[in-house]
């Protein structure tokens, strides 16, 4: 496999035998593991399709998107730094997506037009119920690390998931301050609140939470601080740590050894690969074959 197509090299995909239907478009795209998740996909449900990956500079969206429409093209992904332009670049966006800001899937419909959703909302759902076990409408969350944009994603699908609680916390705190009031909406009063990112202000919380999510991208280096105080975690915990490079964060390590539920974050690379080809194919997706694939990738086999 290529490890990815440009604009000028695109028409050659459609020669791959499968011929390629389906891509990431991104830039820098060559780290995406999505061929190695959907690819598997296609094979097992006998689908004549391949996943390609697609270079695109910022500036070339909208000329790749009508460039894989015109080559036939099922639909696409859409990453870093193109999700939030592919919002405004579809012909319709759904209502989620709209809310959370973002498009990362297209699909390319029989008319020509290309519908926007996004699946990171409805994978971190899945990741919870399929992972934990548990609904966040039951659950009351703290999210370390509201200024990014996995985080922000993870606020707002746990306030239109309407969440017991939601305690947003960030380093730099406006910016958890602006996110919290954009979802008073959905989560009035006390239920969608602020917290400093501060030892003590995380210790006094901690009793009083269900599901802890890391969307910081702290634990990625061995070098990075401790996310929270020693000893403040504990069997009921349910711990989410979306960084899945290394696959075992400090985090992890603290939450095991206290008896706490603890995740890391290739589940929702998955989970939201099982959303966008269910979207694409309005099927139930293998997800064996995907999560095999994303395991072998992360171990360097393919
Ligand atoms: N599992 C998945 O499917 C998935 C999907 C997307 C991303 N991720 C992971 O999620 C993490 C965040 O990604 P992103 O795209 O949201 O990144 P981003 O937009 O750059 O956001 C980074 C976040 O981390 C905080 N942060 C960075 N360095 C910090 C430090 N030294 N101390 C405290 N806070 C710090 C930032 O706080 P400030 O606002 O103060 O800068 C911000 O809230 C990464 O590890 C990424 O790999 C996982």
């Amino acid at each position: 496999m290529f490890p990815a197509y440009t604009l000028d090299t695109l028409a050659q995909s459609t020669l791959l035998s499968p011929p390629a239907r389906l891509s990431v478009l991104g830039d820098p795209v060559a780290h995406s593991l999505s061929p190695q998740m959907h690819n598997p996909a296609l094979a097992a449900c006998g689908i004549d399709a391949s996943y390609i990956r697609l270079h695109v500079p910022p500036n070339e969206f909208l000329k790749a998107l009508r460039a894989l429409r015109d080559l036939g093209f099922i639909g696409t992904n859409v990453t870093i730094p193109h999700k939030f332009t592919a919002l405004d670049s579809v012909d319709q966006v759904d209502p989620a997506a709209r809310r959370l800001g973002a498009v990362n899937t297209i699909l390319f419909q029989p008319d020509g037009t290309t519908l926007g959703r996004n699946s990171d909302g409805p994978g971190f759902v899945r990741t919870v119920k399929e992972e934990f076990q548990a609904d966040l409408k039951d659950l009351r969350v703290l999210l370390l690390g509201a200024g990014g944009g996995a985080g922000g994603a993870v606020a707002v699908q746990s306030a239109l998931e309407n969440c017991q609680q939601l305690i947003l916390t960030n380093r730099t705190e406006s910016k958890a301050a602006a996110l919290a009031e954009s979802l008073r909406d959905l989560l009035p009063g006390d239920r969608c609140r602020t917290l400093a990112w501060t030892p003590e202000a995380l210790a006094g919380i901690l009793p009083g939470i269900d599901l802890i999510i890391n969307g910081t991208s702290l634990g990625m280096s061995p070098e990075d601080p401790a996310l929270l105080p020693d000893g403040v975690l504990t069997s009921n915990h349910l711990v989410y740590d979306m960084v899945y490079k290394p696959l075992t964060t400090p985090l992890l390590t603290a939450a095991r050894a206290a008896g706490a539920r603890a995740i890391n974050g290739l589940p929702m690379l998955l989970w939201q690969g099982v959303q966008s080809f269910e979207w694409w194919f309005n099927r139930p997706a293998p997800v064996a074959a995907m999560r095999t694939g994303l395991e072998d990738a992360i171990a360097g086999k393919v």
